[in-house]
């Protein structure tokens, strides 16, 4: 069923953040499986970190992009979403694969001007795939949120001058995302810690994923 790829063309984003928490939010209601296709490993560190059972399995992308093709084609068979964390760059060759593939791409960005111009890269990119996948929706989801601060207030009017839509539900800067990390857990696992961090998430799976 549906693939949806964390895409992009800048470090620390939240890509990886966004491919935790999204699948372990959707593995409340459904089967997930996320696909760690960034060379970095982060997701599939994530998992290992603790040893927990997190509620869905983190794999390891296939190293040939060729192959990684099938492999998503036999995953989304198998599990009723397939989360792709991908690597900073719309460059890489596993981007290239999974935005041929995917049935959505989620684009996080930072309220900060260098994330903004990174933006403009993965929109061509996102363009590009299109001329084969022409059913591939593209989404920005606004991350690190800081209400008070003008870059924060600026970031939607700045973004809308990028071709693709922004998620009505933007995810917050708070320290949960980050702890939660620390000790191998989702948002989801943390307990009143976690609520409002984890509200964010169901909000923007209600918002874009829809089930
Ligand atoms: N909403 C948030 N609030 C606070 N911290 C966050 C939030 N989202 C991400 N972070 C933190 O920001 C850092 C970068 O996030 P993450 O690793 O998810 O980005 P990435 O796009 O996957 O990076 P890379 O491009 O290196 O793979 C991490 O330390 C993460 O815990
Ligand atoms: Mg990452």
């Amino acid at each position: 069923m549906p693939v949806i790829a964390l895409v992009g063309n800048k470090g620390g984003a939240g890509k990886t953040t966004l491919s935790i928490n999204l699948a372990a939010g959707l593995a409340k209601q459904t089967s997930v499986v996320v696909v760690d296709a960034d060379p970095q490993g982060s997701a599939i560190q994530w998992n290992v970190f603790t040893g927990t059972n997190m509620s869905m399995p983190v794999l390891k992308a296939s190293d040939e992009s060729g192959e990684l093709g099938n492999q998503l084609a036999k995953l989304s068979q198998e599990y009723d979403y397939v989360v792709v964390d991908c690597p900073p760059s719309v460059h890489a060759s596993q981007t290239t694969r999974v935005l041929e593939i995917c049935d959505l791409a989620l684009i996080p960005v930072q309220p900060s001007p260098v994330d903004l111009w990174a933006t403009v890269h993965t929109e061509k990119a996102v363009q590009h795939a299109r001329q084969s996948n022409e059913g591939l929706r593209a989404l920005l989801v606004i991350n690190q949120l800081e209400p008070r601060t003008t870059l924060s207030r600026l970031v939607r009017d700045a973004l809308s001058e990028i071709g693709l839509p922004v998620a009505n539900t933007a995810l917050r800067r708070r320290a949960i995302f980050r702890n939660s990390a620390l000790e191998g857990k989702n948002v989801f696992e943390m307990g009143r810690r976690g609520l409002q961090a984890a509200g964010e998430i169901d909000e923007l799976i209600h918002e874009v994923i829809k089930i």
